[in-house]
């Protein structure tokens, strides 16, 4: 007879287990601070409405890079970086081109940055080096697949501009027009950091075994992927779209609550942190507002805002960054199944700033799990099972 279930584990100092790591503390940081109470989202020091109005995505690379804003100077050359190392090496170029033109954009980043490996000549192996050149090579891996996939020519990227209107000019083939490459800049320095999600926790992970950047951020886009991380923001767009097919008789409320009823989540809303709005929901709102107007998807926003009354109704549960960046982005008309490489070329930022800060300190990160099976079985041939 097996024992009953035992465990080194003493169930006393562990009385239960924090599924999802709910609430568990396990890193001091300086990247972020989010208080889910207050709504409040800070980088290194500064609030991010502060960032919003004053700062650009480059600037705000630098502050994650190094826990503080750069002088001119160092802004001058940081950008100078982040310019140089925008182009891809042909192997990566070549995979680009051939791959299944119907794939995930997704799949084809993580693949693409897990490949740059190879071919990143390792200068002095700095670590700022490798954030450098992965920040700066993600957009043209997103841009260039957008392009292939269309048997357009792919574009090479510019060695001015700022990486909002370099992605942008690779992505359409033209240089965008001010206001576009402002928001796109606003939207990359919103969802550039936000603590200990699942993506960059996923990135710190890696890190902590002491395997390379390039194996720490593909790991990372493996994470946002999913659809209750940053696949969420394309689902919205999906949903949205729903009404688009017969917008007569939408009715977002009714599709609401039928979801809720079924027991289903509404995509772009809820948050393990904040319990209230999002402050970055608050920013994208204004922006999916302008824009969808702008650009005569009026409808999207209106929508929108029945399905934030809705559920507010319903299950008191707030928008997250997800539910409006997905009509920003479609206003800009950037391709839904690209939303999530957007939030990726903007988080990494994040990530490779929490990577370089789990490296200066380092412990391998391996907590526990509470074994639940039996033990010292009797073995059973394979003819009495
Ligand atoms: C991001 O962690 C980060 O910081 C992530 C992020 C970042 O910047 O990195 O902010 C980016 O990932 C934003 C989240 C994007 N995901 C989605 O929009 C997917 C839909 N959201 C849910 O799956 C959910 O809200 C999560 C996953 C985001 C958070 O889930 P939790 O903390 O595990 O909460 P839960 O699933 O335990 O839900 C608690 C209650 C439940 O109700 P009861 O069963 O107690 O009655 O709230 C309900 C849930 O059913 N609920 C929802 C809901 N989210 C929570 N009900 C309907 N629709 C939802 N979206």
């Amino acid at each position: 007879m097996s024992e009953s279930v035992k465990t080194d584990i003493d169930l006393n100092e562990y009385p239960h287990i924090n599924r999802g790591l709910e609430g568990i503390v396990a890193f001091s940081s300086n990247k972020s601070s989010i208080d889910g109470q207050k709504g409040e989202l800070i980088y290194s020091g500064y609030n991010i409405e502060t960032l919003a109005e004053n700062s650009s995505f480059e600037e705000v690379c630098f502050l994650l890079w190094n826990d503080r804003l750069p002088s001119q100077e160092e802004l001058e050359e940081v950008t100078k970086k982040l310019q140089q190392h925008r182009s891809l090496p042909d192997p990566v170029k070549d995979y680009i081109r051939n791959t299944d033109k119907e794939g995930n954009p997704m799949t084809v980043l993580r693949s693409a940055v897990s490949m740059l490996e190879d071919y990143y000549e390792d200068q002095n192996g700095e670590l700022l080096d490798n954030a450098i050149a992965i920040a700066a090579k993600m957009p043209t891996i997103v841009a260039a697949f957008d392009r292939a996939r269309k048997d357009q020519e792919i574009i090479e990227p510019l060695t001015d501009h700022s990486m909002a209107h370099n992605f942008l000019y690779m992505l359409n083939g033209e240089h965008p027009g001010e206001q576009a490459s402002k928001t796109m800049d606003l939207a990359l320095i919103l969802h550039a950091e936000h603590g200990m999600n699942a993506s960059t926790f996923t990135c710190r992970t890696i890190c902590s075994t002491e395997s390379d950047m390039f194996s720490a951020v593909t790991g990372a886009i493996g994470a946002l992927k999913g659809p209750l991380h940053g696949g969420a923001n394309q689902e919205v767009m999906k949903m949205l779209l729903n009404f688009d097919e017969d917008p007569e008789h939408a009715d977002p409320a009714d599709f609401v609550k039928s979801k809720l009823e079924r027991k289903e989540k509404v995509m772009g809303f809820g948050h393990r942190v904040y319990k209230v709005l999002d402050p970055r929901a608050v920013l994208l709102r204004q922006m999916a507002e302008d824009l969808s107007k702008e650009t005569g998807h009026e409808n999207l926003y209106e929508w929108s805002q029945t399905i934030v009354q809705t559920m507010h109704e319903e299950k008191d549960i707030d928008p997250n960054v997800d539910f409006y960046s997905a009509t920003v982005y479609y206003s800009m008309g950037i391709p839904i199944d690209m939303f999530t490489c957007i939030f990726a070329m903007s988080r990494v930022a994040g990530w490779t700033g929490h990577y370089i800060e789990q490296a200066e300190n380092n412990r391998l990160i391996r907590p526990r799990a509470l074994y639940m099976g039996e033990k010292n079985k009797a073995w059973t041939s394979i003819e009495e099972r």
